[in-house]
């Protein structure tokens, strides 16, 4: 079934990450599979910009969502080069090619843009500056920005994904203890809901940067308290401070996303809570 949105299939890049599998899954349910071309990094390598251009040329897209990254926080210290290329470079490449074809971008970014220190809820205006050191955070600023160079194209700053293909939580129930954090703010996200939201934000025709966030935060500490609660687990939680891990990348310590922008977008009043969110996952398990 073809949608009045959308005149072609939309190309997801980074098909078989934990976000792009499940955004296939929502574009296949909301417009039907013709609606859809998941490529992995197997079928396009994002940093490649003739096989990127290649791609543009062998097919009509309406719509590019790039879910390719370079996401291992702490590797991205070490591993510099790949992370850039990934993070920054590859979105810069898909933004030149998409706008020359007249095809706006959906892509992905994050919390750890942000240097961690405002203890209220960042909106769109605060200025980025990641954490240091943290090279994963400072790349994503770098792709965001290229794509943001073009003003059709959109940014969906998300944090603390979970899904089918990643759910960070029933290996609690193997152990006796477990150290979350207990002084990171922010929010477990469900990549369903995240889906969704992209969905929606193609109907709309949406332009420009949005935080994906639910109403309400907390800290790893409480998410796993949670957990524990409503699967009834016995493990016993040891919070843990961020330093005390000695991590190579530092984590922003408050990471609380303001969701207004995106209801006012959508039209909603509401984002409801990480806690139905997430109560609503671990039944699915
Ligand atoms: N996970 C989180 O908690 C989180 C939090 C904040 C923001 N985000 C952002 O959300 C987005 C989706 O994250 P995710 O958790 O779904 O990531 P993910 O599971 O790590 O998936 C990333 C995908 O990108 C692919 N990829 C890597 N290099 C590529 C290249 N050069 N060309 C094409 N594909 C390439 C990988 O394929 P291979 O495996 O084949 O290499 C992988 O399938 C990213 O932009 C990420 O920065 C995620």
């Amino acid at each position: 079934m073809t949608v009045k949105c959308l005149s072609a299939p939309i190309l997801v890049t980074g098909s078989r990450g934990m976000l792009g599998r499940e955004l296939v899954e929502a574009f296949c349910t909301r417009w039907g599979a013709k609606s859809v071309i998941g490529l992995d990094s197997s079928g396009l390598d994002i940093t490649q910009p003739l096989k990127v251009l290649e791609c543009f040329k062998n097919q009509s897209i309406s719509f590019l969502v790039n879910c390719a990254a370079y996401t291992d926080v702490d590797k991205a210290e070490t591993e510099r080069e790949r992370a850039l290329a990934v993070n920054a470079v590859g979105p810069k490449v898909l933004s030149n090619v998409a706008s020359s074809f007249g095809v706006p971008i959906i892509h992905f970014s994050t919390d750890y843009v942000f240097s961690g220190s405002k203890v209220e809820p960042l909106t769109e205006e605060d200025i980025p500056s990641p954490p240091k050191p943290n090279y994963y955070g400072e790349t994503k600023l770098l792709g965001e920005r290229a794509v943001l160079e073009q003003s059709s194209n959109i940014v969906l700053r998300v944090q603390w994904l979970y899904g089918k293909s990643k759910e960070r939580f029933s290996h609690l129930k193997d152990r006796s203890e477990f150290y979350p954090f207990d002084d990171q703010w922010g929010a477990p996200t469900w990549c369903r809901d995240v889906s969704q939201v992209v969905c929606d934000l193609i109907e709309k025709k949406a332009k420009g940067l949005f935080h994906f966030a639910y109403d309400d935060f907390a800290t790893w500490y409480d998410v796993y308290q949670f957990v524990c609660n409503e699967m009834g687990y016995s493990t016993q939680l040891i919070p843990k401070k961020i330093a005390e891990l000695n991590l190579p990348a530092k984590r922003p310590r408050y990471g609380m996303m303001s969701n207004k922008k995106l209801l006012r977008e959508l039209g909603r009043e509401s984002m409801g809570s990480w806690k139905i969110a997430l109560r609503e996952f671990l039944r699915t398990l």
